[in-house]
C-alpha cells in the first residue's frame, strides 16, 4: 500500500465505527454473545485514524486495547449499543458498522442467580433492534453508510438484499466460512457491494491492510 497516497485522504472528516459482540444478560452472572472478536472494527477506527479522521469507536465487549487517538464508547447490550450509535450518527460523515449485534436477547432479565431445578429448561429469545438499518434517519445528507455482511450461503443475494433495506452506500460480505476471513482469524478476504452496483473483491489480508483498503474504497469509490 502506498500510504503517502492515502495518509491525509480524511482529514477533516469524521468517522463513528461499531465493533465487537454484544452481551446480552440472562442473569447476573450468564450472558448470551458470539464470536466477535472486534479485531475488524478496531482495525479500521486505526486506520481511518491514521488516514486523518476523527473516529469515534463503539465497542461491544472486547480484550483488544483502545486504538491510539481514538474517542472509545464502551457499551454491552445491543439496545445500549443502539443508543450509542444513534446519539452519535448526525455528526459523522463516515459510519461503519462491523458490530456483530445479538440478533435475540433473552426476554427478561432474572435479577437473582437461576437455580438448575429442572431437567430441561428452554430460554424465551426477542428481537433486538436493528440498529443498522435506523441510522440513515439519522444522519447527514451526503454522509456515507457502510454495513457487514456475514454469511453462509447465498452471499450475494443477501448482500444486496441488505444493501436495499438498510439503505447503505455499502455493503462488506464476510463469508464466515471461508478459512482465514471473518471471526476470530487475523486475516479477512470481503467484497464490496456498492449501491451503485460496483463490485469489488478485496485480497485476502491482514484486518489492518483490508481496513486501509476499505477506507480507501469508501472515499474514493475505487481500489487502490
Ligand atoms: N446489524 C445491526 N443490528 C442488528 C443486527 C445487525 O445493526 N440487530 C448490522 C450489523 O452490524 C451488520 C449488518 O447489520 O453491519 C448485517 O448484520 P448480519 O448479522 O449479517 O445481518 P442481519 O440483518 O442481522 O440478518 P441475519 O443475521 O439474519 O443474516
Ligand atoms: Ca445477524
Amino acid at each position: 500500500l502506498e500510504w503517502a497516497a492515502t495518509e491525509s485522504r480524511y482529514q477533516g472528516l469524521r468517522v463513528l465505527v461499531s465493533a465487537g459482540p454484544t452481551r446480552e444478560r440472562i442473569d447476573p452472572v450468564r450472558y448470551l454473545t458470539n464470536d466477535s472478536t472486534g479485531t475488524m472494527g478496531y482495525a479500521i477506527a486505526r486506520m481511518a485514524w491514521r488516514m486523518g479522521a476523527e473516529v469515534t469507536l463503539v465497542s461491544g465487549p472486547t480484550s483488544l486495547p483502545e486504538p491510539l487517538g481514538v474517542s472509545v464508547v464502551h457499551v454491552a447490550t445491543a439496545s445500549e449499543m443502539e443508543r450509542a450509535m444513534i446519539d452519535r450518527a448526525n455528526d459523522a460523515d463516515v459510519v461503519i458498522m462491523t458490530a456483530a449485534v445479538a440478533d435475540y436477547r433473552p426476554e427478561t432479565v432474572l435479577e437473582k442467580k437461576f437455580k438448575k431445578t429442572q431437567d430441561t429448561l428452554s430460554l424465551a429469545l426477542v428481537k433486538n433492534p436493528d440498529i443498522l438499518s435506523q441510522l440513515r434517519d439519522h444522519m447527514k445528507p451526503r454522509a456515507t453508510l457502510v454495513g457487514f455482511a456475514a454469511e453462509t450461503h447465498d452471499h450475494e443475494l443477501y448482500a444486496r438484499k441488505k444493501l436495499r433495506e438498510k439503505r447503505l452506500d455499502f455493503v462488506v460480505l464476510n463469508d464466515v466460512l471461508e478459512p482465514g476471513a471473518g471471526f476470530g482469524t487475523g486475516t479477512n478476504r470481503v467484497t464490496v457491494y456498492a449501491a451503485d452496483g460496483g463490485v469489488t473483491p478485496l485480497a485476502q489480508a491482514d484486518k489492518l491492510t483490508v481496513a486501509g483498503l476499505l477506507l480507501q474504497l469508501i472515499r474514493t469509490g475505487r481500489e487502490v
